[in-house]
């Protein structure tokens, strides 16, 4: 990782850290999964057990680990945070499991990156509580099973689809799909952000840089702490016209599209006259890793309608033709006739 990189992702840890609600009441939109986990929660509290295990998927940043520490912050309970590549070895699960007091919570995030060995240790830990050890080496070896205290493993992921089945069916709590937020959840988010970093944001500016934060409550923290950057720095007021500039300087346009969002639809478009094609060509191309764009730039592009999914790869939309000021190809207009 480069240092810009690493300056980056401390920089979101930190700005994800204070600006992360602690009150269900912070925790904007999301309602279905909210109400499931309501009641969830009440009906373990009520049986005096834990909360059955729990899986949130979808893009980063929709807020899967606040999810997890509000659930825990709810139940009185401790949070243990790992994550798929920290855990390497089957002794690394086992010593989480081992020191567990009752009604602890695991979260395991990136749970889409756990190694099959150290999978096949969690299923009866999940399932019955049990942590099976095996003792010795050849004829000898033995299984000995050693019974847990009761917990909730709560598992976030970008990448569903990567989840094996028997581990994915193995959260009996359920298994949530968080949604892109709305502008205006988004709004709401960035003014509370805002309340809590002491900025002052007129509403149109508030608006100008909910329209580009992808609907997603980390892109519009990240885009409202650069914008009072620029404020600060140019000794201007954070009005809309300075989020505009602010903005144009990170390359990121009136809808939220990145420079990197650009360029994957314009090596679709033009070099690939509109697509199908192979999202790993499109990474070759652009020389970006794979599941990059598959978890960071496709799931907003095909939200807004720019990309589709088909099964010979992927395809820019007659809108990303228009966005990007292309004409679109000649069999296409045909169909429009
Ligand atoms: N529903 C919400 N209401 C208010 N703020 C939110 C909400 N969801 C997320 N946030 C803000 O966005 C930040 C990122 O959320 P979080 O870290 O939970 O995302 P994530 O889904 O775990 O992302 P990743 O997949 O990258 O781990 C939080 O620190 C918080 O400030
Ligand atoms: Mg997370």
């Amino acid at each position: 990782m480069s240092t810009e990189q690493t300056k980056q992702t401390n920089d979101t840890a930190n700005l994800d850290h204070t600006l992360r609600p602690t009150r269900w009441d912070d925790y904007v939109g999301q309602e279905m999964i909210k109400k499931n986990i309501t009641i969830l929660i009440s009906a373990a509290k009520e049986r005096n057990h834990p909360p059955e295990h729990l899986l949130f998927y979808g893009p980063p940043g929709l807020g899967k680990t606040t999810l997890a520490h509000l659930i825990a912050k709810e139940t009185g309970a401790q949070v243990k945070s790992t994550s798929g590549p920290a855990i390497e070895k089957v002794g690394d699960i086992a010593s989480i499991v081992t020191n567990l007091s009752p009604g602890d919570i695991i979260f395991i995030d990136e749970i889409h990156r756990l190694n099959k060995s150290v999978e096949e240790v969690l299923y009866p830990a999940m399932e019955s509580g049990v942590l099976d050890i095996i003792i010795g080496k050849g004829p000898s070896a033995r299984t000995i099973q050693l019974d847990l205290p009761p917990f909730t493993l709560i598992a976030a992921t970008t990448r569903i689809a990567l989840l094996s089945s028997p581990l994915r069916s193995r959260f009996s709590g359920g298994v949530f799909r968080l949604e892109f937020y709305t502008t205006n959840e988004i709004a709401r988010i960035i003014a509370r952000s805002a309340r809590l970093l002491g900025i002052v944001l007129p509403v149109d500016a508030a608006a100008e840089i909910a329209a580009r934060s992808r609907f997603t409550p980390r892109t519009a923290n990240y885009l409202l702490k650069r914008c009072r950057d620029y404020a600060q720095v140019h000794k201007v007021e954070l009005s809309c016209g300075t989020v505009k500039k602010a903005l144009a300087l990170l390359e990121i346009d009136e809808i939220g599209l990145t420079a990197s969002d650009r360029k994957i639809l314009e090596i679709i478009i033009a070099v690939f006259n509109g697509g199908p094609v192979g999202v790993g060509t499109v990474a070759t191309a652009l020389q970006e890793e794979e599941a990059t764009i598959e978890e960071v730039n496709e799931p907003y592009l095909m939200q807004i309608g720019f990309l589709e999914r088909t099964r010979q790869g992927r395809k820019a939309t007659d809108r990303a033709y228009a966005h990007l000021g292309y004409e679109l190809p000649k069999d296409r207009q045909e169909k429009l006739l």
